[in-house]
């Protein structure tokens, strides 16, 4: 077999003609034609068809035994195909290899499912037999396509002076805000390692070590509730730098997107623009707004200050409450039947009631409009909402009433149902910053709670901070693309006192702040630069990239919505001896 090229399987076109050629791989599909025997061979490259005839005695009688998914490898002669039989849709299909001697390199038992089948199999199956599932072209590049992305990002930050450090995964906890996974010692028994929620503390710490450019494709581990955008264990590309401003940050990884996104998918990135909190909560009911979608809320709570209309009077005049509206163009042909789902929808966000007005003309005042709500409605008040909202000819109006966190939910939700249903999009891409968020928020039990965490700076004094902590805004940043939170990041407080009265704020004391990060506290008052940085979620930067509905779509081993893992059986019960080594008893019971 000396001097016989070996190549890949989707690299042979007529330039191979005639030549002799070694192929191996998988056998994708086998079929038996009139005493031919077809492989389609595959390997990362592609596939490409074998043929076994009759003549070849031994090689057509192992040929016979060959199954889907067998390893082999085949020598054979490259020729074209028949006539009639030529396959545009492949690369490889205006030729054939006729295979004259094939070897079995590993046989498999029969697979659980077809690997072009995967639409009708369960996510279950999928994940048990991962090593399977990740043969499917389409997982193949997406973990191809990630690779490719981190040389990207990789190249990019190094050309930058950026320098790659890692810090460790056996640490102590990292307040992001979500349950830590703990790792027991058996050197110090009764003590935990805390696997770190982000490598926030150490960028900081190095930072003060006089690293000024450092990056790291950092794993994490959260646990918390999982969604389609969430998986305990992810990666985030970490970066952090001194002496710069939080416009220098959004500067940055405003042109790694950009170059990611072209050289990786050949896509221009437009406009990123910056939009505040406040605003965006206001314009699109949420901090993560789809700027694909044209949609917009209007706060109408005003107009409604002196209306009979019980529903809208109540929460224009109650404090935290308000009245918004979705102008919907082109909405006037949704039916009944549709704007009942609808209303069922927005139920499930907590909205009592989803008021709507159709407008067949706006110039005919009430007349021109077709509501069951317009017979509670003041005429001056109809009046001054058309306006206001620029009702047009065509559209629906929805309206949301009631309480801020409900009318903001249930109408970003709605403006995204919508715009799906009515394929409003208007561009692919749409990326933006959101700043000036809040410093702090209460959590369900009314306690302060950092939007981000405790390290953000403030945008105001420290007095003011202590004054009226729920009034102040940070100077943290995060990039949203199309409706995803991709990254987020702040400039840091590197100022002793001013984490002082942060800290103070948190109710957290000198010693609880000693015990918990006294090592970053101790380092920012060491001569530590003023710094800032950021955190792209890499894995929702793939799952963006590649047009994947789930998140586990683009690790090649992820964690069910459980938190565990079909392939391997993690987690699993520890043995006793190692239960007693670190003098661990397990409470069976619960
Ligand atoms: P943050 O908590 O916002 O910030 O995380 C940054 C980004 O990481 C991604 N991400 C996740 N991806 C998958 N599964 C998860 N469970 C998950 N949680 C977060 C998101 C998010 O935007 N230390 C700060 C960053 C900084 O301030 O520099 C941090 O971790 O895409
Ligand atoms: P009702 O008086 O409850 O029958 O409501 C009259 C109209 O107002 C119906 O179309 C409801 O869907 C709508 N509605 C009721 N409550 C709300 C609310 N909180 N927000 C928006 N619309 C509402």
């Amino acid at each position: 077999m000396k001097n016989i090229e070996t190549i890949k399987c989707g690299s042979i076109t007529k330039k191979k003609l005639n030549s002799v050629v070694e192929v191996c791989g998988w056998i994708h599909r086998r079929r038996d034609h009139g005493g031919v025997i077809f492989f389609d061979l595959r390997d990362e490259s592609g596939l490409v068809q074998v043929v076994c005839n009759p003549e070849e005695k031994d090689t057509f009688a192992l040929a016979e035994t060959c199954r889907s998914e067998y390893v082999i490898s085949v020598v054979g002669k490259v020729r074209e195909r028949p006539e009639g039989t030529v396959n545009l849709e492949l690369d490889t299909g205006e030729v054939e290899v006729v295979g004259s001697f094939l070897k079995i390199l590993n046989p498999s038992l029969p697979i659980p499912f077809q690997l072009d089948e995967h639409a009708s199999v369960g996510e279950e199956t999928r994940l048990k037999y991962r090593f399977l599932d990740l043969r499917r072209e389409e997982m193949q590049k997406n973990i191809r396509l990630r690779s490719k992305t981190s040389k990207c990002v990789r190249d990019y930050l190094e050309t930058n002076e950026f320098i790659e450090i890692e810090t460790p995964l056996l640490t102590k906890a990292t307040p992001e805000g979500a349950r830590d996974y703990l790792v027991p010692s058996r050197t110090f028994p009764g003590s935990f390692f805390a696997l770190p929620q982000s490598p926030q503390l150490f960028k900081q710490t190095l930072m003060a070590s006089g690293f000024q450019r450092y990056y790291q494709f950092a794993r994490c581990f959260r646990d918390e509730d999982l969604r389609s955008d969430r998986q305990p264990e992810f990666t985030q590309i970490d970066l952090e730098c001194s002496f710069v401003t939080s416009q220098n940050i959004k500067d940055l990884v405003t042109d790694l997107l950009k170059k990611v996104f072209f050289e990786v998918l050949n896509i221009k990135l437009g406009k990123f623009p910056t939009m505040t909190y406040e605003d965006a909560v206001a314009k699109f009911g949420t901090d993560k707004p789809d700027l694909r979608n044209p949609l917009e809320l209007e706060d109408v709570s005003e107009l409604f200050v002196s209306s009979e209309f019980k529903v809208f009077n109540d929460p224009a005049n109650s404090k935290d409450s308000k009245i918004a509206c979705l102008r919907v163009p082109g909405g006037e042909v949704l039916t009944r039947k549709q704007i009942d789902d609808y209303t069922e929808f927005v139920s499930n966000f907590g909205a009592k009631g989803l008021a709507y007005i159709r407008v067949e003309d706006p110039g005919k005042g009430k007349e021109g409009l077709h509501s069951p709500i317009l017979k509670f409605l003041e005429d001056d008040i109809v009046k001054t909402l058309l306006q206001r909202v620029g009702a047009q000819k065509g559209d629906i109006i929805f309206f949301g009433a009631g309480p801020n966190k409900i009318v903001n939910d249930s109408l970003a939700a709605l403006r995204i149902e919508l715009g799906k249903n009515l394929n409003l999009l208007t561009s692919d891409w749409a990326p933006c910053w959101i700043t000036d968020f809040p410093m702090f928020e209460l959590n369900a039990s009314g306690e302060i709670t950092p939007l981000h965490h405790p390290f953000t700076s403030p945008k105001c004094s420290k007095e003011e901070l202590i004054k009226d902590p729920l009034s102040c805004l940070s100077d943290a940043y995060d990039i949203v693309l199309n409706g995803l939170e991709l990254g987020g990041g702040s400039v840091r407080i590197h100022d002793h006192e001013m984490l002082s009265s942060v800290l103070e704020v948190l109710g957290i004391n000198k010693k609880e702040g000693e015990e918990k990060f006294g090592f970053l506290l101790s380092a920012l008052q060491h001569g530590c630069p003023p710094h800032a940085g950021l955190a792209i979620g890499f894995d929702r930067l793939i799952m963006l990239m590649t047009s994947s509905e789930s998140i586990r779509d683009v690790i090649a081993f992820p964690k069910t919505q459980t938190a565990s893992c079909l392939m391997t059986d993690a987690p699993g019960q520890a043995s006793s001896d190692q239960l007693d080594e670190l003098k661990i008893i397990v409470d069976k019971d619960d």
